[in-house]
């Protein structure tokens, strides 16, 4: 039969013709849109990490690489990829998955969950159980999901419910149902806003603490908060709409998944303990520390808790102290009232404030001098100043100190306010190739982010909350999406340049890591992860396959891999990520987006 245009007119074969038109406009629109990602312009987007080299405080070499793990390569097969980018290689590694298996197998932690290394510590050595232990080699693994699990609740909602498949934990909603930390409801787990020190809600508490001390100015000055034994990070969710960032941390222990909790709302936080060994953190960092009934004895093993906080602490920084022995004076309280007297006399810190408030708790703020003029004029050097010629720097497996270290000399000055604070010139740089060099970098990342990241990929960005830059450099990444309703964790890998107080100093946060360990938070933590010329070095020192599996296992299905690297790197890496059925586009030669999807293993 023959069909002609004038045929098919004559025969009113009006919805084949409506469907053809349609069927081409879809033709025409693929074929725009396939040539725009496709297409292959030589721009180089060339910020790299700072050149410049920074802050080298410390005077004591860093630690010596992890011994290079040589590990067989795997072998690639060709497979045909759809929708992939031209230039990604479309090799698929031949390696051979399988799930975890085990009692905590889908919220498998590797370094805090090494039982047979924790059972060995016994007596005094118990606390360090909830220290790092990492299992040697790394596993190789893969974290199920756990059953029932849903793409998460989205900020803001997400602040005060979540899935409760996704964190299927209910200890604590029994264990702190009178002070109201969460509760189950139907699907959700909701949290109230309560907390121990504050049942009937943060804010108040809060704002209770801005009318004690009035210079704290909450949002302005006082910017970079770390909550000790945060619980379920509310008072961190809640400073949030004070403009305040914090870093909530907690050990894993009884207190059932609270970091989970904290992560799955989409509050900033991390799994740490005051223990035997310094947190991941710079000198000088926080502007102000907060401890409500944390359990920290800090005048315990001589004193090293407090010293470790008055590492940490900001010269001028304040710290709140909301506990039972500030406003109870039976004998017990008062020994330690009375011990928590001498030891921040010690120390030159300063009673700014002491406040009792009609919901029957009490607490007092302290402050850290900013001269060393208290420190030289003391009856006893007790604790003695640390040495400054070994003074070390790097918190990394470092054992914790019973000195004060030095203070930045000569004269120390607090950040600008915020929000001026996140572009303005950091304190702790003074070269002045130092300054510049951030400058430049601040205004690559914010041309990039702007241009390229929020533009041109395939990334949602509506859907991202919780963020990890893997090599965060001075932060620029971090700070070019300040506008967005998101957080970034920033990391500073302990093999690279020291960065991490220039993101303190501009109102960020962060931590130090080496990737070629599994880091300390759980399964499932992140919708996003942004990686830096981070595996150049990397690659020298362990095996990428395994920073591979540890992405997966932080990343959260749904989420997203942002790599910009060399083509050498990208190639080596996206036949793994399509080994573990991550979707897989490459751009302009350096960047590659990948998506991870719910595939997990059969068995
Ligand atoms: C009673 S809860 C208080 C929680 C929260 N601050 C509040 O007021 O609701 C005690 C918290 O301190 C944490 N914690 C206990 N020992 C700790 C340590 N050595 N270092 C850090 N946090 C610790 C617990 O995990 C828990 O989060």
């Amino acid at each position: 039969m023959e069909i002609s245009v004038d045929g098919v007119l004559k025969a009113r074969k009006f919805p084949f013709i409506f469907s053809f038109f349609i069927l081409l406009l879809f033709l025409l629109v693929s074929f725009l849109f396939l040539s725009d990602t496709q297409s292959q312009i030589p721009v180089r987007y060339d910020l790299g990490t700072p050149q410049t080299s920074i802050i080298v405080k410390s005077s004591v070499p860093p630690p010596a690489p992890t011994p290079t793990v040589s590990l067989p390569l795997p072998s690639f097969h060709k497979t045909v990829v759809a929708g992939v980018s031209e230039n990604a290689t479309t090799e698929v590694a031949d390696l051979k998955w399988s799930r975890c298996i085990g009692p905590v197998a889908v919220d498998y932690i590797p370094c805090l969950d090494n039982f047979k290394v924790m059972k060995k510590l016994k007596g005094k050595r118990r606390m360090k159980r909830k220290e790092r232990h990492c299992p040697q080699p790394n596993p190789r693994c893969l974290v199920p999901l756990p059953k029932g699990y849903k793409i998460p609740v989205l900020w803001p909602k997400s602040r005060d419910r979540v899935w409760f498949n996704n964190v299927p934990h209910p200890k604590l909603v029994e264990f702190k149902k009178d002070q109201n930390w969460v509760q189950q409801d139907g699907d959700y787990l909701v949290f109230p806003g309560g907390g121990t020190q504050f049942k009937d809600g943060v804010m108040h508490y809060v704002n209770y603490i801005e009318q004690t001390l009035p210079a704290i100015k909450w949002g302005k000055l006082g910017r970079v908060v770390l909550d000790v034994g945060c619980g379920v990070a509310s008072f961190g969710g809640y400073m949030l709409d004070k403009e305040v960032i914090t870093m909530s941390f907690a050990p894993k222990d009884e207190h059932e998944a609270q970091i989970q909790f904290a992560l799955e709302r989409g509050i900033p936080a991390t799994l740490a303990i005051i223990g035997t060994q310094r947190l991941t953190f710079p000198d000088n960092a926080f502007d102000l520390i907060h401890c409500s009934r944390c359990r920290v004895h800090w005048h315990g093993d001589g004193g090293k808790p407090l010293l470790e906080l008055n590492r940490i602490l900001r010269p001028g920084g304040y710290f709140i102290w909301s506990a039972t022995p500030v406003y109870q004076d039976d004998e017990k309280h008062k020994t330690v009232w009375d011990a928590m007297v001498a030891l921040t006399e010690s120390i030159c810190w300063n009673v700014v404030a002491k406040a009792f408030y009609e919901t029957g708790i009490g607490l007092v703020i302290y402050q850290k001098p900013v001269t060393s003029h208290c420190y030289q004029s003391r009856k006893e050097n007790n604790p003695p100043m640390c040495d400054r010629n070994r003074w070390n720097n790097i918190s990394w497996y470092a054992p914790l100190d019973n000195c004060i270290p030095p203070l930045p000399e000569p004269t120390y000055r607090w950040p600008v306010a915020w929000p001026e604070r996140l572009n303005s010139r950091p304190v702790s740089l003074s070269g002045l190739a130092d300054v510049e060099s951030f400058y430049d970098d601040t205004k690559h990342w914010s041309q990039l982010v702007s241009g390229m990241y929020r533009q041109k990929f395939p990334i949602k960005w509506t859907s991202v909350r919780n963020v990890m830059d893997m090599n965060a450099g001075y932060g620029g990444f971090a700070a070019a999406l300040i506008d967005l309703p998101l957080w970034v964790m920033n990391v500073i890998p302990v093999h690279e340049l020291d960065t991490l107080p220039v993101i303190f100093d501009r109102g960020l946060i962060g931590i130090y890591h080496d990737w070629c360990e599994p880091l300390s938070t759980y399964p499932r933590s992140y919708d996003m992860l942004h990686a830096n010329s981070l595996f150049g070095n990397l690659r020298l020192r362990c095996d990428i396959t395994e920073v591979a599996i540890e992405m997966d296992r932080i990343l959260r299905p749904g989420g997203f891999l942002l790599v910009k690297d060399t083509m050498e790197v990208t190639n080596k890496l996206t036949p793994i990520l399509r080994s573990l059925h991550w979707s897989i586009t490459l751009h302009h030669e350096q960047f590659l987006i990948a998506t991870k999807g719910f595939w997990r293993p059969r068995r």
